[in-house]
């Protein structure tokens, strides 16, 4: 029996949940798999009831479980809250409380949606299969001193960007690994040409590169990655950065998909549980509508068979589910060029399951 914390937390979250049970529920049906399923409120609905976005109840439980799947968090509801009382506050929370350093998003294009990519089909290719491996308890995000002072005269706001080269090492091998068992290469994208941080980032990872001689590593800086992602994206196997780079790229290179609504990913860390979460918000605009797409939630739930519960078998049979659906032209709201028919978020996830 694997214990599963479902979080949904706001807007569309608990939708595409809902959509990821229902595919989990099919797996147990057809697999040898038992779940157990443990729900908790996250983000803004946690701060309506218990005045806080993560509280020290659901945090327990999410420890307790073997592995823990995020809906989204945030809204306008909420934004003019304090910082720490921000529903944002309730991932960042888990991801530090956690220990879960590296984030893998998966980019894969769908080849039935190749002509809902907002790039041209000579650039994007047949197949496009990138792994963003994205540092997550570091940098901006969590440097410390972090704060806005005022005086009489003038408003002075400031974060800190900071590594420690034990920080760097960890999410390195994650990226070098992943890289070893995908097409062995490796960019690790970063801006040493400013940044301190990068400059050991690079000297760090260079050194490593050692260990690993069957995977080819190169550098690249940001700006140039950003741009490469558009111009050329074929030439990435593996993506390696630091958390406020990869929160970036990654929306960049979810778009190449077709949608952002198509981006599943996998928080990990040195133990369970680890956190799966599509990388898409809340989308508070179509909340409840049966607009949202499930299916980052759902190739997210195949993610956490994978790495958690080391159901590849069971992980591949989702992942065929959701093309097999694109195949037959079903889409939803945000990936309508070359639909058939254009469907709920509800009637998706009844077609994955139909095509399990
Ligand atoms: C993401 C999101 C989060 C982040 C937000 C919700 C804090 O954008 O997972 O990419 O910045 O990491
Ligand atoms: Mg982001």
């Amino acid at each position: 029996m694997q214990t599963i914390a479902l979080l949904p937390g706001d807007g569309i979250g608990p939708e595409i949940i809902d959509e990821a049970v229902k595919v989990l529920r099919a797996i147990e049906a057809k697999y040898d798999l038992k779940f157990q399923f443990k729900e908790s409120l996250v983000g803004g609905a946690s701060v309506d009831i218990y005045g806080t976005p993560l509280t020290e109840d659901t945090l327990a439980l999410c420890k307790d479980c073997d592995a823990i799947l995020f809906g989204a968090v945030g809204g306008p509801k909420w934004d003019g809250l304090p910082k720490e009382l921000r529903p944002e506050q309730a991932i960042l929370g888990l991801r530090k409380s956690l220990g879960l350093y590296a984030n893998l998003r998966s980019v894969i294009l769908f080849n039935a949606l190749s002509a809902a990519s907002p790039i041209k089909k000579e650039i994007i290719g047949e197949e496009l299969d990138i792994m963003i491996v994205r540092e997550l308890t570091g940098g901006l995000y969590f440097g410390k001193p972090k704060g806005i002072e005022r005086t009489h005269d003038k408003t002075r706001a400031f974060d800190t960007m900071e590594y420690t080269d034990e920080e760097i090492k960890r999410v390195a091998r994650i990226a070098f690994e992943a890289a070893q068992r995908r097409q062995k290469r490796l960019t690790s994208v970063d801006k040493a040409n400013v940044l301190e941080t990068s400059r050991l980032w690079r000297t760090i990872v260079t050194d490593m590169a050692a260990d690993y001689p069957d995977v080819k590593l190169c550098h690249m800086y940001v700006d140039n990655c950003s741009m490469q992602l558009v111009l050329n994206p074929g030439q990435f196997d593996v993506i390696l950065t630091e958390n406020t780079f990869g929160d970036i790229l990654s929306d960049e290179a979810s778009v190449l998909t077709g949608s952002i609504g198509m981006l599943p990913s996998a928080s990990v860390g040195d133990g369970k549980p680890y956190l799966y979460e599509p990388i898409h918000g809340s989308a508070p605009d179509i909340a409840g509508s049966g607009k949202a797409n499930p299916i980052a939630c759902i190739l997210s739930a195949a993610m956490m068979l994978e790495y958690s519960f080391g159901a590849k078998d069971a992980a591949s049979a989702i992942r065929n589910a959701v093309e097999k659906a694109l195949n037959e032209g079903y889409r939803t709201f945000d990936i309508q060029v070359g639909a058939k028919k254009v469907i709920s978020t509800s009637e998706m996830g009844d077609i994955i399951v139909k095509n399990l």
